[in-house]
């Protein structure tokens, strides 16, 4: 590719314009992406593992996920816990069985309690409320964040007065043909991305994301990615390898691999260097080490699971995901060991961005 008629572009002045100027134009992003070599990869990881520590130097945040409900009346066509699944064994959490997984949270360390689950109409405003107040009144140096799906403004906006300070919400993906492969029509990429903007007009610390070789996706769609999140600049961002589950129309789709996720990572923390970036549980599904490599590529954030052991086989987005047999207690030693290994340390404060 010619580049401004001059030089030729290579993937190593590209890494050094994304290192300098934290921004590429789409077809830039798509030829880092379709050009990367071990070489690249090696750079970009350098740069954005540089840039982490001089924003967050060997900390690693955590949080403590709390999956309150695997029931959904979406159908996503990737997704485990779509409502087409009949064999997924459905459940969902009370407010005391939330506010148990909370207390016992907090006692193993964790400031930020994330309440994530499908979107299941059990859970009226007035019940999350009453959750996220109690939340808020026992521990005041908590950070609650949400991860209920799509819901209206006013709800978003009351569930935010009622003291919750964060909410993730993937993209899924910024292209609009793509979004439609991946979702049934009833859901549209319009929505979504007015879900986003609500959520940060409101006030909340937002996250955003996209899963890492989902069907259908292109070079082009995640340059697009790129861009919606050099644009959007979003406090989070929560990106995995799509694992396939057996029980969804992607049953037999490839899955993404350890080595573009943690490609991505690299190529995100140096748009956004401030943003928190999770080394997600299915990057640590696909990979026994995918979490620690996904540190050493720039990520600054892991999730350990806080639901209860009896219910954690079933909120299984996709197969074979790691940490459902062992205690909350087990996770949280087996994560302080594995950063400890790659020269991190879990911190356990509320862990907000240092923007
Ligand atoms: N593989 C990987 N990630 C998945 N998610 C849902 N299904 C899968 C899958 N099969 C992700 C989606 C969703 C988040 C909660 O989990 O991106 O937003
Ligand atoms: Fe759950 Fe290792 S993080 S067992």
């Amino acid at each position: 590719m010619a580049y401004k008629g001059v030089v030729s572009v290579t993937t190593e002045n590209l890494i050094e314009k994304l290192s300098d100027t934290h921004t590429l134009t789409l077809d830039e992003y798509a030829y880092l992406i379709e050009n990367r070599d071990e070489n690249a990869a090696r750079m970009l990881a350098e740069r954005a593992v540089k840039i982490r520590k001089e924003i967050y130097g060997t900390d690693v945040f955590v949080r403590g996920l709390i999956e309150i409900s695997n029931i959904c009346k979406n159908d996503c066509l990737y997704c485990g816990i779509r409502k087409s699944n009949s064999s997924c064994e459905r459940y969902r959490l009370s407010a005391d069985e939330i506010l148990d997984c909370a207390d016992e949270g907090y006692k193993l360390g964790f400031r930020t309690f994330v309440l994530q689950g499908g979107e299941d109409g059990y859970y009226t405003d007035d019940l999350l409320e009453g959750i996220i107040k109690e939340i808020k009144q026992k521990y005041p140096d908590c950070a609650v964040t949400l991860s209920l799906g799509e819901r209206s403004r006013e709800s978003y906006k009351r569930l935010f007065d009622a003291g919750a300070d964060r909410y993730l919400l993937r993209h899924e993906t910024a292209d609009k043909e793509h979004y439609e492969k991946l979702h049934p029509s009833e859901m549209s990429f319009e929505n979504r991305m007015r879900c986003l903007k609500n959520l940060r007009e409101i006030g909340y610390q937002v996250g955003c994301g996209f899963m890492v070789g989902s069907p259908y996706q292109t070079a082009r769609t995640i340059a697009e990615d790129l861009k919606f999140i050099e644009e959007f600049k979003p406090d989070m961002c929560g990106i995995g390898p799509f694992v396939p589950h057996g029980a969804t129309p992607f049953a037999n789709e490839k899955g993404g691999t350890v080595e573009l996720t943690c490609y991505l990572l690299s190529i995100i923390r140096l748009i956004y260097p401030p943003v928190l970036l999770p080394a997600t549980t299915a990057l640590g599904t696909i990979h026994p080490l995918g979490r620690e490599m996904g540190i050493q590529s720039g990520a600054n954030v892991v999730m350990p699971n806080l639901s209860p052991t009896a219910v954690r086989k079933k909120y299984e987005l996709y197969d074979n995901k790691i940490c459902t047999g062992e205690e909350s207690a087990q996770c949280v030693a087996c994560l302080k060991q594995r950063m400890k290994s790659i020269g991190y340390e879990i911190v356990t404060d509320r862990g907000d961005i240092r923007k």
